[in-house]
């Protein structure tokens, strides 16, 4: 079963830093989970959230231009140790993590939807052609179907996943079907064996999201689950 680091491993530093790729790398993951959204001069940045307020910034990510975003500590809420850590631009993970990993899962937030055109689109189609020209693995993934299906028509040789928010239902698997997904990542908070079963008979890859209690990594195991995304298992630690 594959170990994905969420966020980076965002249980041991703050989410989609450097640093928290850096402590993924270390404990031995060869897999990672980054969020997508844009800048509002059309930057792609890795970020979770639009509204920045969780992080101690009273900014919107989509209303503030890059050169005003890449002075902000985005280390500071989650320690004092990690006071200056910076949001990154997608390019600059990019470059940083093909020399740390061997397969990175990007997900394009909900808020993208009806904002992946025209620039946006060609920079980052341009950005993951050159980080997959470079050798590395990506894997698109979002909770927006339309996001899935932008995937499919702007990036159709990079692998893509649907995102299960909730119980997995027959509309997430006619979606994984007609935009050609290879893998659904389901809620671990619902998730069953039988979910697994069903993805797996359709000659789909199943990983489940978030699982940071080994117990249920070790059933989730037991029950075929292909890989798991965890802000603190590590790898060594496998069930
Ligand atoms: O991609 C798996 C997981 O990251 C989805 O949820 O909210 O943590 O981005 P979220
Ligand atoms: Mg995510």
């Amino acid at each position: 079963m594959e170990f994905i680091a969420h966020r980076g491993l965002s249980g041991a530093a703050p989410e989609n830093t450097a640093a928290a790729f850096n402590e993924a790398a270390s404990l031995g993951f060869r897999n990672v989970e980054l969020d997508v959204l844009f800048t509002a001069d059309d930057v792609p940045v890795v970020c979770h959230d639009d509204d920045l307020n969780r992080f101690g910034h009273q900014v919107l990510v989509s209303q503030q231009p890059w050169t005003t975003l890449q002075t902000l500590d985005m280390g500071s809420w989650y320690g004092p140790s990690f006071h200056g850590e910076r949001l990154l631009t997608l390019d600059a993970a990019l470059d940083q993590l093909s020399r740390q990993f061997d397969c990175i899962n990007i997900e394009l937030k909900p808020e993208l939807n009806g904002h992946l055109t025209g620039p946006r689109s060609l920079r980052l189609t341009e950005q993951l052609a050159r980080a997959r020209a470079q050798g590395l693995a990506l894997l698109m993934s979002s909770f927006d179907p339309r996001l899935v299906s932008w995937c499919q028509q702007h990036c159709p040789e990079l692998p893509r996943a649907v995102l299960v928010e909730g119980p997995l239902t027959r509309a997430h698997e006619q979606l994984a079907d007609l935009t050609g997904a290879s893998a659904v990542h389901l809620d671990n908070d619902y998730l069953k064996a039988e979910d697994i079963s069903r993805i797996k008979a359709q000659g789909l890859t199943a990983r489940a999201y978030t699982v940071n209690e080994p117990a249920r990594a070790r059933a989730l195991k037991q029950w075929g689950c292909d890989g798991i995304f965890t802000d603190i298992l590590s790898p060594g630690s496998a069930p």
